[in-house]
């Protein structure tokens, strides 16, 4: 029932959104932005992945970071002096293409005044001494690393054909020897085609006892452009049902609790006493790249998601922008709410500050109803998710960007000749 409730809830507050093709109208009057990055290259497609990206083509990648320093450039004109304070470069797999990566970083340095650590995210096969010390000389500082499970077997099933479980252990071992990264992520995913419980807690236990100072948990979400959705619609492959999954994600919790790990979000464990890694950490920024999203101001809007359309827009000298949604302040004081939930809490004074309006005027009956079932405790102005309340924000969490997130990436696909703009 609780859970019932709590997908609607997610459904009706933040997931109805209509996206269209209207033109963002981008504010020039910012301080500071959030910038990512989106590299749509990978050797191996996974056919779980609901990410946007496409088989790895070597004539397509300087054209592509070529492209991508255009977009910067125009973002510049329209932004001006803005200072970035944080950027992500994600895929797809930035890491099949180093060189371009630290290319692009250093033409951003050029354009902006960069005060950020930089977050990267990488594939086990791809780090090697090299790499490592390109991404550290681009001033790359937060590597996150997929890994998905330390089981062969599991890794085949899902058609994760780029590493073995070797090579993902010899992968991290090389980045905790190099020691120079501030902060290191391993993502694993649960809730997998044939995953038992004693499949999970051998992953979350080989990651512990590796000593990996954060670890992200996220449970298999499948958007209807993936392989793996059709498989699974088709009966060709089974998932785990719903009271498993709720087994697994108490094991999650229990195991990096046990371990001396915090949650930092429903789907995070930071060891204790190390920095927290995290992806766009605004909820500010623009997304450059093919595929890439942006909120800015009022409007959430996404590239189009053809690598050549996107070449061939930034070649003219335009924006690849394709669709958009603005969103009332409502909307937009509700993602930040449901991202605040996401990382394990916030301070209502942030809250006023944004949005001119107290939380417990604007969300009242959201957030009494979160304090009566036991989601979250209020400490004085701070505004805590409980142990009791992390599931039910896992539920929260999948519902948002099983519809929100996977409408704006469909939309983005279906739409691939963009508007063609300026941002005047
Ligand atoms: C964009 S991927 C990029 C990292 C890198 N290409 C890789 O696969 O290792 C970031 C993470 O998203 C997670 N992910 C990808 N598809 C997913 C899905 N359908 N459901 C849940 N998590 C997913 C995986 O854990 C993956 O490591
Ligand atoms: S999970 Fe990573 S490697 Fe696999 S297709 Fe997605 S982005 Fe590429």
């Amino acid at each position: 029932m609780l859970d019932y409730m709590i997908e609607r809830m997610a459904k009706k507050k933040i997931g109805n959104v209509k996206f269209s093709r209207t033109k963002p109208e981008v504010p020039n009057d910012k301080d500071e932005i959030g910038l990512y990055i989106h590299i749509p290259f990978c050797k191996v497609q996974c056919p779980f992945c609901a990410y946007i990206r496409y088989p790895r083509n070597p004539k397509l990648e300087r054209p592509y970071v070529e492209a991508v320093k255009k977009e910067i450039d125009l973002y510049r004109e329209r932004l001006g002096n803005v200072k970035i304070d944080s950027i992500y470069v994600g895929g797809g797999t930035p890491t099949i293409m180093p060189e371009g990566i630290a290319d692009i970083l250093k033409h951003v340095g050029n354009d902006f005044d960069v005060s950020s650590d930089i977050g990267v995210e990488s594939n086990p096969d791809d780090l090697n001494e090299k790499t490592l010390a390109l991404l550290l000389d681009a001033g790359v500082s937060k590597l996150s690393m997929g890994v998905q499970s330390f089981s062969d077997e599991i890794l085949k099933g899902i058609g994760r054909r780029s590493h073995d479980a070797k090579q993902a252990l010899d992968a991290i071992e090389l980045v905790m020897n190099n020691g120079e990264f501030d902060t290191f992520s391993v993502d694993l995913m649960f809730s997998l085609p044939t995953q038992s419980l004693a499949d999970l807690k051998r992953d979350l236990d080989i990651a512990i006892g590796k000593g990996v100072p954060q670890v992200a948990t996220y449970p298999l979400l499948l958007f209807p452009y993936c392989k793996m959705y059709h498989d699974v619609k088709e009966n060709k492959i089974e998932l785990p049902d719903k009271k498993v999954e709720k087994k697994m994600y108490d094991i999650i919790v229990n195991s990096f609790v046990d371990a001396g790990y915090e949650p930092c979000s429903v789907w995070s464990f930071t060891k204790r006493g190390v920095d927290k890694y995290g992806s766009v950490e605004r909820d500010e920024y623009i997304g450059v790249g093919a595929g890439a999203m942006s909120n800015v101001g009022e409007y959430f809007y996404a590239n189009t998601a053809s690598v050549e359309e996107y070449i061939q827009t930034l070649g003219r000298g335009s924006l690849p922008i394709t669709i958009g949604a603005k969103s009332p302040l409502e909307g937009i004081a509700a993602r930040w709410l449901s991202m605040s939930l996401y990382e394990m809490g916030f301070d209502r004074r942030e809250f006023k500050k944004r949005f001119g309006i107290d939380v417990d005027e604007k969300f009242k009956s959201f957030l009494r109803w979160l304090k009566i079932f036991g989601i979250i405790k209020v400490e004085g102005d701070h505004v805590q998710v409980t142990r009791k309340g992390m599931y039910p924000l896992h539920l929260m969490t999948k519902t948002f960007l099983l519809t929100f997130i996977a409408k704006a990436c469909a939309a983005c696909m279906e739409n691939p000749k963009p508007l063609n703009l300026r941002l005047g």
